[in-house]
């Protein structure tokens, strides 16, 4: 596929000829850090599966020296081409010494050891290690670590890498750390940091009764920042402990921030690496949604301690194994700790923004790829959280205990080596004596599969019918879909919206659980027959309850249906969905009017039921709220063909300000209702559904702008928010609200903000991410934006908030100047950061949902990336998918 790069198949994973048990790895870091020593050795056994002596090591570093036994190799004796040691003609067991030498002051990409704020920090993940030494950067290969560093100790106060501390020694100017993990452990598992860092310290005592050390290490100006995260891992640890049985396995359990990272966080063994954004936080500086994040983030990496390092992957196809698992289980964390039922509409909603737009994008990929040419391009969406949903459905299909006891089995099973999603199932299938082959499918084939409904109901034997229709979407042509094993929680409704109980089914397969029944659907059609002595009338059905399958529903639900359901249904997903629903026609219908030039009108019949359900105090404010959130543009991409982008932006916004010009009133009482004096987080819910109110008010008022009166009203309520504000959530919300209207107000409040907080980085990510995603933005105000003081061109974060977030700007990205401005910039990063320059080319894949003008405006941009001579297989494989695309 790619110039010669090479495209890698799962089909052709064979293990590899030789395993390590053991590396040393001795890192000596020269006073000013410009310059790196790195010696590797470790031990070779011959795989006996395997009958060639040949080793194949991968590597990226400057090689300084290899020896065998001792024995130094000189030129002819190894080859070394594409990044590609081999040796041949090797003994059945050896010891290899390999010496390189790095410059992480010169390494931008943030993989591999690089230099960030002056300390030294590593990222192996996926294929980083290679950067570092030559080896087999796979993680089938598992080997015990032992790491010694060696640096200046009056420049460096920290020299830490994974699993348990040894030692420290001092002579003359120099400190040498010693540290070991007993644990073996894959590659893209190490981490080595040295820095001059502050850190905080606690002690969490297992259930059986160990005391491991805790430390959270930043650069000491944010040594203040630190505490919230430190409850965050025993809040963890604890929950793992409980729901799984699963206890942290080391003497120590260390995380470093960083402001210069690729991802979010990395859950290399013993020390986990964070992006600054996921660790540090406090009222003034962070959102009630940060707060939220940071704790589950921190549960996401420390549960990979189990799911992923424990146990890790084969190969990189499996990488749902770990991902959508560890997703899942942190996704359980935060249901736990919170208010489950919102934690599951959050989750469902960025599935259906992110992860339906890409399954139906040229980017669509199963959850275990057949191929790739980069893999850091399949860290995706449907490897995350479809991989989740998958996870979900095992839960949801053998009941939580059951889920338990296949968890166990796995463990029990596999604890300590890489194994396959097959494996996962199997352990699954076995501990409940239940056959899954057919559920395998949902790794391998790509694409959300559609589900139509018809139901029917006989007066005379009382009998209700549901007729459930699975379509696949053949996404490839080459292999012909399977029907999918679906489980599908449902109810019935009477006409109060009431759960009809004692339901019988008498037709089809299904599980009944205490509180509902959950519908097995395994082929193309699948009928289900129920009958009570309450069914003297057709029930309403309530149908994907907790949405229990990542899939489209369809059934032809009437307005007063989806109202009673909106109002009464005793799933709170399926209230929230119904609202959306309504949310999404309306939408449609205004695009619709915009398209043929006439005057868009919607539908005021909802109004009352929208009015009486954010009025209902019955319902939490967070649920309230979340309900009220618009559908964006991105989850529209997948409810439109051939879209016009301005109409469908202009058609979005039309339909918040008709909502908040009908619903005026009662959003001033709720604003008012919900006011705080003084923060506290656990005041979250009320601050959402006051600042929703806000955002509708802002909406309708902006409408009117010129009316004076609305103007001041305008300035009364958002200044007011803006400078009586005790907290970052207030503070953003007022931002957010008038982020798209054109006048003074927006201007004073963006510059105060900049001339308060220029200085903090997490909160100028902010400020410019508001900006990116404004309708008023365009390439002038972002080419003013790129040479601000605040952004930094090399860092991740900046990257991601600025550029990224425009690519998610519906309306100004997709324009010429916005194409061509996305693309110089990621021929610009690609030269320094594949993996963001990869990232940020994936905002192109919107334009194939576009009309075809759009099409080829983005198309020529994207020829133009793939026209340059140097070009990363990041940016090559995506560029290339998306551009045979658009046609
Ligand atoms: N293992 C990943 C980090 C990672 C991602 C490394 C991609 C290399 C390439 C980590 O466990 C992770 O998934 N982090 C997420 C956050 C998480 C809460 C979903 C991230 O970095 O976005
Ligand atoms: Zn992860």
């Amino acid at each position: 596929m790619n110039k010669g790069m090479g495209e890698k198949f799962l089909k052709d994973y064979k293990e590899p000829n030789y395993w390590v048990d053991e590396v040393k790895l001795t890192f000596n870091v020269l006073d000013d850090a410009k310059k790196v020593f790195v010696e590797t050795v470790a031990i070779y056994n011959k795989n006996r599966s395997s009958d060639s002596n040949c080793l194949k090591l991968n590597g990226e570093a400057a090689l300084e020296s290899i020896k065998v036994d001792g024995k130094l190799l000189v030129n002819e004796q190894f080859v070394l081409e594409n990044n590609l040691l081999i040796l041949t003609n090797l003994p059945d067991q050896f010891e290899l010494t390999i010496n390189t030498v790095l410059y992480p002051w010169h390494n931008k990409s943030c993989m591999g050891l690089y230099e960030s704020r002056g300390n030294l920090i590593t990222q192996c993940e996926a294929e980083g290690f290679r950067k570092i030494t030559y080896y087999q950067d796979r993680p089938d290969v598992m080997a015990k670590f032992t790491v010694k560093i060696i640096a200046n100790r009056f420049k460096f106060n920290s020299l830490l890498s994974n699993g348990n501390f040894l030692s420290i020694s001092e002579s003359g100017d120099l400190s040498t750390a010693i540290w070991s993990d007993p644990h073996k452990k894959p590659s893209y598992l190490f981490a080595l940091v040295v820095g001059n860092l502050s850190h905080i310290e606690d002690v969490f005592t297992t259930k059986s009764g160990r005391n491991v050390i805790l430390q959270i290490y930043s650069e000491p100006k944010y040594i203040d920042n630190l505490g919230y995260a430190m409850g965050c891992i025993k809040d963890a640890m604890t929950w793992d402990e409980e729901r799984f049985n699963l206890e942290y396995d080391l003497e120590r359990y260390m995380i470093v921030a960083t402001s210069d990272f690729n991802m979010g966080a990395m859950e290399n063994k013993g020390l986990n690496i964070f992006n600054a954004k996921y660790i540090l936080s406090s009222q003034d500086i962070s959102t009630d949604t940060d707060f939220i994040h940071i704790q589950s983030v921190i549960g996401h990496e420390y549960f990979h301690n189990w799911t992923g390092n424990r146990v890790t992957c084969k190969n990189w196809f499996q990488l749902s194994l770990k991902e959508g698992l560890t997703v899942f289980r942190d996704q359980e964390f935060t249901a736990d700790l919170h208010d489950p039922s919102v934690k599951r509409i959050r989750d469902v909603k960025l599935l259906k923004r992110l992860q339906f737009s890409e399954d139906a994008s040229p980017l669509a990929h199963p959850v275990r790829p057949e191929s790739y040419v980069a893999i850091d391009n399949f860290y995706t969406v449907t490897v995350y959280e479809k991989g989740a949903e998958i996870v979900r459905m095992y839960q949801t299909i053998l009941g939580k205990e059951g889920f338990k006891n296949g968890l166990r089995l796995y463990f029990k099973r596999h604890d300590g080596t890489a194994v396959t999603c097959d494996d996962f199932c199997n352990a699954m299938a076995d501990a409940n004596n239940v056959d899954l082959q057919q559920f395998m499918l949902w790794y391998s084939q790509a694409g959300t599969p559609y589900v139509s409904v018809k139901d029917s109901y006989n007066p005379v034997t009382f009998e209700y019918s549901l007729e459930f229709t699975q379509k696949i979407a053949d996404v490839d042509d080459h292999y012909h879909k399977k029907p999918y094993l679906i489980p599908i929680k449902i109810g019935l409704l009477d006409n109060n919206g009431h759960d009809l109980i004692n339901l019988e089914v008498v037709e089809g397969k299904y599980i009944k659980q205490a509180d509902s029944i959950v519908l097995l659907i395994d082929d193309i059609n699948n009928k289900f027959t129920f009958k009570s002595q309450n069914l003297s009338f057709k029930p309403i059905p309530s149908l994907l309850r907790e949405f229990s399958a990542p899939i489209r529903l369809e059934y032809n639900y009437s307005e007063s249906q989806r109202i009673l359901m909106i109002n009464n249904d005793s799933d709170k997903y399926n209230r929230f969905e119904h609202l959306q629903q309504v949310f999404i026609n309306q939408i449609k219908s205004v695009y619709n009017a915009f398209r043929l030039g006439d005057k868009p009108r919607i539908s005021k019949n909802f109004n009352y039921a929208l009015g009486n359900f954010i009025m209902n105090s019955n319902l939490s404010p967070d649920f309230r709220s979340l309900a009220f959130t618009m559908p964006d543009f991105e989850e529209m991409l997948i409810e439109i063909n051939n879209i016009n982008p301005i109409f469908l932006a202009q058609s979005i916004m039309f339909v918040e300000e008709e909502i908040g010009e009908s619903l005026f009133d009662i959003f001033v009482e709720l604003y008012n209702l919900n006011l705080s004096k003084k923060y506290l987080f656990e005041d979250h819910g009320k601050r959402a559904l006051k600042n929703t109110a806000l955002y509708y008010i802002v909406r309708a008022l902006n409408r009117k702008i010129n009316n004076n009166h609305s103007l001041q009203l305008l300035e009364t309520i958002a200044l007011g928010q803006f400078y009586n504000s005790d907290n970052m959530t207030d503070t953003m919300a007022v931002l957010y609200a008038v982020n798209d209207t054109n006048n003074e107000i927006r201007e004073l409040i963006f510059r105060e903000f900049y001339q308060k907080w220029n200085t903090n980085e997490l909160i100028m990510d902010k400020w410019f991410s508001l900006q990116a995603m404004s309708k008023l933005v365009n390439i002038n105000v972002l080419n003013k934006l790129l040479v601000d003081k605040a952004f930094i061109a090399t860092n991740p974060n900046k990257i991601y908030s600025l550029l990224n977030t425009f690519t998610s700007n519906g309306k100004c990205f997709n324009t010429e100047d916005g194409y061509s401005f996305i693309a110089d910039q990621v021929i610009a990063i690609d030269k320094f950061n594949p993996g963001v320059a990869g990232s940020l080319a994936c905002g192109f894949s919107q334009a194939s949902s576009m009309q075809e003008n759009f099409r080829k405006m983005a198309k020529s941009s994207i020829q133009r990336i793939l026209s340059q001579e140097i070009i990363s297989n990041n940016v090559f494989e995506v560029s290339n998918k998306i551009v045979n695309s658009l046609n």
